[in-house]
């Protein structure tokens, strides 16, 4: 008998029938004259009663978790039903078993809940994906891309795969190498996006290409962050940035809907880039809760309190209704977050009563309080945190602090889904360490109205991001489609005009043959279905994920190769010795 039955499927429908299933043994209780295996496959779990009418029911004493098993039976209702899982209804009364497979005592149990840590649960992944949550993850992340597969067919959009083994492209982090054997000395890099290839599509002709492919990125890693990660790559002949973000739009709600059931009506916000910063000090808002940053600045340009009149800027959040919930250590823990962003110190207010106390009450005057609390509408038992510093430190440390303490006082619900765009970013951003500067999204990104108009750091960009959340799970652009334009932006970005020809000549030659406007985004699918998942680890949906160091511990890579190998490809001499 074939298996007829999925162990997750089988309901008030099946009462009565003769059934095979497969599975693995979630959980064996044995009563003596009873004994009740759960068993599970990728569907769910069932019950299965084993009593002596089986003829394996004395081998069955022996059962152990994880072993897989082979059930024949009859499905019937239970006596007691067990509400928490679908299959609630129902058991299986074996009628015979047959053991596939043993298994030794796991180093990881199949439970929803795990404490094992997150070592263990990379060492034996192929364990932890076992575990209902993550195989959860699995089938969320396959109906997000099959949703999103069905949503670009359905748009004329073609599908075309392009190359791995490729060469560097200027996306911003380090590239992964990987040594040519039959070109001595040359190197592939792996793609961290197919960038150039999808500006060459269109010069083809392609008109609508997408592709869900791999991206690899040599980079610090965080939470949101995969050495290796997906993008949902898009691109499109003449489209405005409009145009390509409103298709973008339709696609994510197309996702919200299959995949959340949140059918979301209304137009997602639009915010500039500067917007973002100033009020949430950063660039990827989380406007899922409010708290936002107020500038008064202007408010201490005269006051004796010189740390605030000599600040560039001075900007607050007022936490509200929680000056009695943080004691001192409390304030200094939040110090310690504005710190770890660079800020030399976090002053603070509480408001009690009508009067001030905190690190600056007895500094600042009576009019600056009086103006305090008329412009930030401050009432009783309110928090107000201020940072001092350069525009950058500003943002960076009440930004961070602003999450944090959302986080902190669960301020937002893991049901609240909020997309914003941010667009108007600025061209180019100054790196002071390196003296030099660099394209805020990539070379290949329009200027603002086509042309270079302003100075580098007052030059705007015709490029958006999509935030999620407070994550950016999207970026695009225009592209610049003349070579003309192409090289006057490498040029303002310190190459040579004969190092740019010799990067990226072969690409500034296509668009003398005839470049279209075009302009496209990359969502990064990792990080989106990390979202809707409900997690905030991008390991958790990637089936075989890095650790922080860059390592895959269960089969330990990267890893040593041999001589012979190093040999072949000329990295070391073939008797040996390094060839640096
Ligand atoms: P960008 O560099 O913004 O754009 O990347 C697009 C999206 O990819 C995701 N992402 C990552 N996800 C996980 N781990 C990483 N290391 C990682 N790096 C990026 C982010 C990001 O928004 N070629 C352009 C797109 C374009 O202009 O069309 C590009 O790659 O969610």
């Amino acid at each position: 008998m074939n298996r007829t039955n999925y162990l997750g499927e089988i309901g008030n429908e099946n009462i009565g029938q003769k059934v095979k299933v497969y599975g693995w043994i979630k959980k064996h209780r044995d009563l003596g004259e009873l004994i009740f295996i759960d068993l599970q496959d990728f569907t769910g779990y069932s019950q299965i009663v084993v009593t002596s009418e089986c003829k394996e029911f004395s081998l069955s004493h022996g059962f152990r978790m994880d072993y897989v098993v082979a059930i024949e039976g009859v499905v019937r209702k239970r006596e007691e039903v067990n509400c928490k899982i679908p299959t609630g209804n129902i058991e299986i009364l074996a009628t015979s078993i047959q053991v596939i497979n043993k298994s030794e005592p796991v180093p990881l149990i199949n439970e929803d809940e795990t404490d094992a840590s997150e070592e263990t649960r990379l060492a034996y992944r192929y364990l932890d994906l076992r575990r209902k949550p993550m195989q959860d993850n699995l089938k969320l992340r396959h109906k997000t891309a099959k949703t999103i597969r069905n949503f670009l067919d359905g748009e004329h959009f073609l599908e075309v795969e392009t190359p791995m083994l490729t060469k560097s492209t200027p996306e911003g982090a380090r590239d992964y190498l990987v040594p040519s054997r039959v070109n001595k000395g040359k190197y592939y890099a792996l793609p961290q996006s197919p960038q150039i290839y999808k500006n060459l599509l269109m010069i083809a002709g392609v008109d609508r290409y997408y592709q869900i492919v791999k991206c690899f990125r040599d980079e610090d890693l965080r939470s949101d962050r995969q050495p290796e990660f997906t993008q949902v790559d898009i691109e499109m002949s003449f489209m405005s940035e409009e145009q390509i973000r409103d298709i973008t739009e339709i696609m994510l709600k197309e996702v919200m809907l299959e995949v959340k059931g949140l059918d979301i009506k209304e137009k997602f916000p639009i915010m500039t880039y500067s917007y973002a910063m100033d009020k949430y000090g950063v660039d990827k808002p989380d406007t899922r809760f409010n708290m936002m940053i107020n500038d008064v600045t202007s408010l201490f340009s005269d006051s004796e309190f010189t740390v605030f009149k000599n600040a560039e800027l001075v900007r607050n959040i007022v936490v509200k209704d929680a000056a009695s919930d943080y004691s001192r250590k409390d304030i200094t823990k939040l110090e310690d977050v504005c710190k770890k962003h660079h800020a030399k110190g976090m002053a603070w207010l509480k408001l009690v009563d009508g009067e001030f106390t905190g690190s600056i009450a007895k500094v600042i005057s009576d009019s600056e309080k009086m103006n305090l609390i008329s412009d930030l509408n401050l009432e009783n038992n309110d928090l107000i945190l201020f940072i001092a510093d350069k525009f950058e430190i500003v943002c960076s440390a009440l930004g961070n602090l602003r999450n944090f303490i959302a986080t902190q006082r669960n301020m937002y619900s893991k049901d609240d889904f909020n997309f914003v765009w941010i667009i108007d970013w600025p061209m180019f951003e100054y790196d002071e360490k390196l003296e030099r500067y660099f394209a805020m999204h990539h070379p290949f990104t329009m200027p603002k109205n086509g042309e270079f108009s302003k100075s580098n750091l007052e030059q705007m960009a015709q490029s958006y991001d999509i935030v999620l959340n407070g994550y950016e799970v999207g970026g695009g652009s225009i592209r610049i489609n003349t070579p003309e334009l192409q090289m006057e932006m490498f040029e303002k970005l310190g190459f040579e005009k004969e190092d740019a020809i010799k990067e990226f000549g072969f690409m500034m030659d296509a668009y003398k043959y005839g470049g279209p406007h075009h302009g496209g985004i990359a969502l990064g699918l990792d990080r989106l279905v990390m979202i809707l998942a409900g997690t905030d680890s991008i390991k958790d949906v990637i089936a075989f994920p890095k650790n922080n160091k860059a390592i895959e511990t269960m089969i330990d890579s990267p890893s040593n190769v041999s001589e012979l190998q190093l040999g072949e490809l000329n990295i070391i001499e073939k008797n040996g010795t390094s060839n640096e």
